[in-house]
């Protein structure tokens, strides 16, 4: 879409749903403006770049890996936190690309990922009530009447803690960090201690040897070493996304450059609404969460405004149903949108439809109905004949206790309070992570979805 992008004032008589409201407009003012002066984060290029990646995962030809923190915060950011999560994605990758036999596609919720809505305006404990605590752009985490009002000025942190965030990950992903033949090793160590090592062993085995195939066969050691991988998050908070939207000078159309990709989430997907009107005039692109009360006809109005010009690519489809209601909710929205005749990549996200208390408070997610969530998607694409297009994870590279379950940690209710550390949702640890990704590598290779075949187009390109 090459319309140009509509004004905050227009965005904002539209009522958006999930916002700030902040004291000191006077003040939102300067910073709004000081970010429109701040140089883009990301660049239009490589912005078109995932687009095209997201298009091969539309078509069968690449599978999407999207994870990190549900809330990354500033304290938290350090270049150790990021450096986990990075390794985490980066071992999941691995193991996902030997499984699925097409490129992953490597797209963190990292570097912008500090805004959260919320289903309670205000949090109530020990008798006081607070304003909730709507992540680091908005305000703080502490239960404190101080750190929970709505401050313009944190939108400039996030700012610089995405910079900062963008710079190391840039860093590590070119500088050697992530070369293929390290990354086999952490996952070898993993299924080493990983209390399940007969289950994968064989697979990690198979891996070690593919990448000796590869060694043998010449391949340029460079391609071993560098990855690609791309930010995104949530686009929440009009105000700074707005802000950091520019447009491009090469084809005049306006990208939002503080992500590669932005997603619509579940609470601010209405077709008329202030996020959809903002996002759908972005080049970037766009994904958008649908969870069990989306009807087939919401699916494909949201379809027809995010991408009028059926451009494959442009538009992720990010279920998050529940893994008791997959397998029901899915298959009619699936098989309207791709009724349109468009291409979209879908992708499962089986962490927010599976979130429950605790008998001890703690919100949590057990890793079977994760696992459950993740097969109940595969099912219902083996049956379309559709192909799924990738993951969607909240998760951590540190050896938290926040979700129950798998076979590494084996955790208990019990053992949440040990480190529970999210700011908001519970994530996977390091080792469920993996054990995750063991278990899809393991659907992927069953035979039971419909695919490509990489060698064939291959020869099929060459000779
Ligand atoms: C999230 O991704 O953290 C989130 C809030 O998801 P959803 O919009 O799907 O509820
Ligand atoms: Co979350």
């Amino acid at each position: 879409m090459s319309t140009p992008i509509p004004t905050l004032e227009r965005l904002q008589s539209l009522h958006p749903v999930q916002q700030p409201s902040y004291a000191d407009t006077e003040q939102l003012h300067r910073v709004i403006a000081e970010l429109r002066k701040r140089p883009p984060l990301v660049f239009a290029g490589e912005c078109d770049e995932l687009r095209s990646k997201i298009a091969d995962a539309a078509a069968g030809r690449a599978f999407i890996l999207q994870g990190g923190d549900c809330a990354e915060t500033f304290e938290t950011g350090t270049a150790q936190d990021i450096r986990g999560k990075l390794r985490v994605l980066l071992s999941m990758a691995v193991v996902l690309t030997y499984a699925a036999q097409v490129p992953v596609v490597k797209l963190g919720r990292l570097a912008g990922q500090y805004a959260k809505p919320r289903s309670n305006d205000v949090e109530t404990r020990g008798g006081v009530t607070l304003p909730a605590y709507r992540g680091d752009a908005v305000n703080g985490l502490d239960f404190s009447a101080e750190a929970r009002v709505h401050d313009p000025n944190r939108l400039m942190e996030v700012y610089n803690h995405s910079a900062s965030t963008l710079n190391l990950i840039r860093a590590f992903v070119t500088g050697g960090f992530a070369d293929l033949r390290a990354v086999h090793t952490w996952n070898h160590d993993f299924v080493r201690n990983s209390g399940a090592e007969a289950r994968y062993e064989a697979l990690a085995d198979e891996i070690e040897r593919a990448l000796a195939f590869m060694v043998a066969c010449g391949v340029d050691k460079e391609a071993f070493r560098t990855v690609d991988f791309y930010s995104s998050h949530e686009a929440l908070v009009l105000a700074y996304e707005h802000a950091m939207t520019r447009v491009d000078s090469r084809t005049s159309t306006p990208y939002n450059t503080s992500a590669h990709m932005i997603w619509v989430g579940e609470r601010t997907r209405q077709v008329d609404g202030a996020h959809v009107e903002f996002a759908r005039h972005l080049r970037n692109p766009i994904g958008v969460k649908v969870g069990p009360s989306t009807t087939a006809a919401d699916a494909v109005a949201l379809a027809d405004a995010l991408d009028p010009e059926q451009e494959p690519g442009r538009l992720t489809i990010i279920s998050r149903m529940g893994a008791g209601k997959v397998r029901d909710a899915l298959p009619p929205i699936v098989r309207a949108v791709e009724a349109t005749g468009r291409k979209v990549a879908w992708i499962c996200d089986p962490m927010h439809g599976n979130t429950f208390e605790a008998a001890n408070g703690y919100k949590t997610r057990a890793f079977s109905q994760v696992v459950d969530e993740v097969n109940g998607f595969f099912d219902v694409h083996e049956e379309l004949g559709t192909w799924p297009g990738g993951v969607h994870m909240e998760l951590t590279g540190d050896d938290v206790t926040e979700c129950v379950g798998g076979v590494a940690d084996a955790l208990a209710e019990a053992d949440l309070p040990n480190r529970y550390e999210t700011a908001c949702d519970p994530r996977l640890n390091r080792n469920q992570s993996l054990e995750l990704a063991f278990q899809i590598a393991e659907r992927l290779t069953d035979g039971r979805i419909k695919r490509v075949n990489p060698v064939q187009e291959y020869a099929a390109e060459d000779f």
